[in-house]
């Protein structure tokens, strides 16, 4: 079919269903208690061995290998990306490092559990990326009704944020769990050194006692005068973004409860064997990835949009948007040649119902095309009448019914085109075990997306020019490099 103004030059999904009868059938997949339905994009049969036979070009299967036994896929920074060893999937060697390091977290799980650090009632965890947005969503996602505790998400340099993350605790029974890989991170540190003067202030006795660092670089977290038992370790392997899965989530499993955080790693390890060893045409992450790559590369999608219909997964979005910004933002190859086409779309997203009457009037009608995601959860998880869930199901599948099937009018205010393509993710039940194979794909889909780029989607230097200027205006650098309309701002702050 003929392309129309504002509509992808392929066959019309419509039409795709109505020539392809086992369609359904060979773009569902049921993995690791989650059903995945890609037969409302574009892909067909041709594009999908166009996809599978660029994989092999691109060297996919070794680059896999490698991931998950531990050879160097950050060739930029020059090691192995080792958070599959967090779950159980890596090289040997790594795995046996993580898990020790996992004893030492389980260790002092159970001790704050069995009263090490008198009565807790809540947790203030500060770090800021990779080092909270995992843990936020964990415990966002899973511990809303669960949680023993009130656990609060500190990360933005912003004295107005740590005023509402402190507000509703007690300092003379929280305990800091301070993440960051580096420990050198500006806003953490900050929030670090407020955070200890809002416990003195109160009276806390030994408020650095109160506190758990997580890091890469436990040197930086002894030299900030945190003791040796209070700090856990992980590999510099293990990227920010990737790192639920590593001590950097205690906050979330002591809260959560240990049970919970092993069956996290058991789902997401579900997922690594489905990646790992599944033919590329039933492969989920790999079939996400190639219509990834046909929305953007092919029909110019600059962005694509997550949409959670279910409250508990309401920071799915903003985790998902450093994980594939951050890792595929980039614009050069992993051998450093110039990529000659868009690379990571933005990502973006919301809630349903909510975006429904927001944003949704653009997807129906807009010019611009966006392929959407929708992410439900089949059994509900609160205290109302279940006719709520079975409203919230069925909107988001109207919408992806809508997008599709579109309906023509005569006047053309009324008239929606149709052919907007959509997938749909459905949790049997939202737990620890689904959740982490959930975010597991969403890895593995990411870097199936970088492999066929050639890209390399474990390094990140594009954040630090800001943060170099930053620093430098901080320590009083002299303003007259910079250009006329920052110096103005500069001083129109009175800074
Ligand atoms: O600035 C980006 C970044 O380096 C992320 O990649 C990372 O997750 C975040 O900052 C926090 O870094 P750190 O854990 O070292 O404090």
């Amino acid at each position: 079919m003929a392309a129309t103004p504002h509509q992808p030059d392929v066959t019309r999904l419509d039409a795709l269903f109505a020539g392809e009868p086992d369609r359904l059938s060979r773009l569902s997949f049921a993995v690791a208690g989650l059903y995945f339905d890609w037969s409302k994009t574009h892909l067909d049969q041709a594009l999908i061995d166009r996809s599978i036979a660029r994989a092999e070009e691109s060297g996919f299967a070794a680059a896999r290998d490698a991931l998950f036994s531990g050879g160097i896929v950050n060739a930029s920074e020059g090691r192995a990306a080792t958070h599959v060893a967090e779950r159980g999937s890596g090289a040997p060697d790594d795995v046996d490092l993580a898990t020790a390091r996992r004893q030492r977290m389980r260790a002092l799980v159970d001790a704050i559990e069995a009263g090490a650090f008198g009565d807790v009632t809540g947790i203030l965890h500060i770090g800021i990326g990779g080092s909270l947005l995992g843990p936020a969503l964990l415990v966002d996602a899973l511990g809303r009704r669960r949680s023993k505790l009130d656990v609060r998400f500190l990360s933005n340099i912003d004295g107005a944020a740590f005023d509402a993350a402190v507000e509703p605790l007690d300092p003379a029974t929280t305990l800091v769990v301070v993440v960051s890989k580096t420990f050198t991170t500006a806003e953490t540190l900050a929030n670090l050194g407020a955070a200890l003067a809002w416990m003195r202030q109160s009276g806390v006795a030994d408020p650095e006692g109160r506190v758990i660092a997580v890091t890469a670089a436990p040197q930086a977290a002894l030299d900030a005068g945190i003791d040796e038992t209070r700090i856990l370790v992980f590999g510099e392997g293990v990227g920010g973004r990737y790192s639920l899965w590593s001590p950097v989530a205690i906050s979330a499993a002591i809260a959560l409860g240990w049970d919970a955080f092993e069956e996290l790693l058991e789902g997401a390890a579900e997922m690594d064997r489905h990646f790992r060893f599944t033919a590329p045409a039933t492969n989920v992450p790999m079939i996400a990835a190639f219509a990834d790559r046909l929305y953007v590369e092919q029909l110019g999608c600059q962005t694509r949009a997550v949409f959670a219909y279910d409250q508990r997964l309401q920071l799915l979005p903003s985790y998902l948007q450093q994980l594939e910004m951050e890792s595929n933002g980039k614009s050069v190859r992993a051998d450093g040649s110039a990529v000659d086409g868009p690379t990571a779309p933005v990502t973006w997203g919301g809630t349903g119902t909510d975006a429904q009457h927001a944003v949704f009037q653009l997807l129906h009608q807009g010019t611009i095309p966006v392929p959407v995601e929708f992410v439900a959860v089949r059994e509900a998880d609160d205290a109302q009448d279940p006719e709520h869930h079975r409203q919230l199901l069925l909107n988001a599948f109207a919408q992806g019914a809508a997008l599709m099937q579109g309906r023509a009018s005569d006047d053309p205010q009324r008239s929606y085109a149709g052919n907007r393509a959509s997938a749909t993710i459905l949790l049997d039940r939202l737990d620890a075990r689904t959740l982490g194979a959930l975010l597991a794909f969403y890895e593995h889909r990411t870097f199936a997306n970088a492999m066929l780029m050639g890209i390399n989607p474990f390094d990140q230097f594009g954040v630090e020019l800001g943060k170099q200027i930053a620093r430098l205006l901080s320590d009083g650098a002299d303003e007259d490099g910079l250009d006329p309309s920052t110096r103005a701002l500069i001083e129109r702050a009175g800074l």
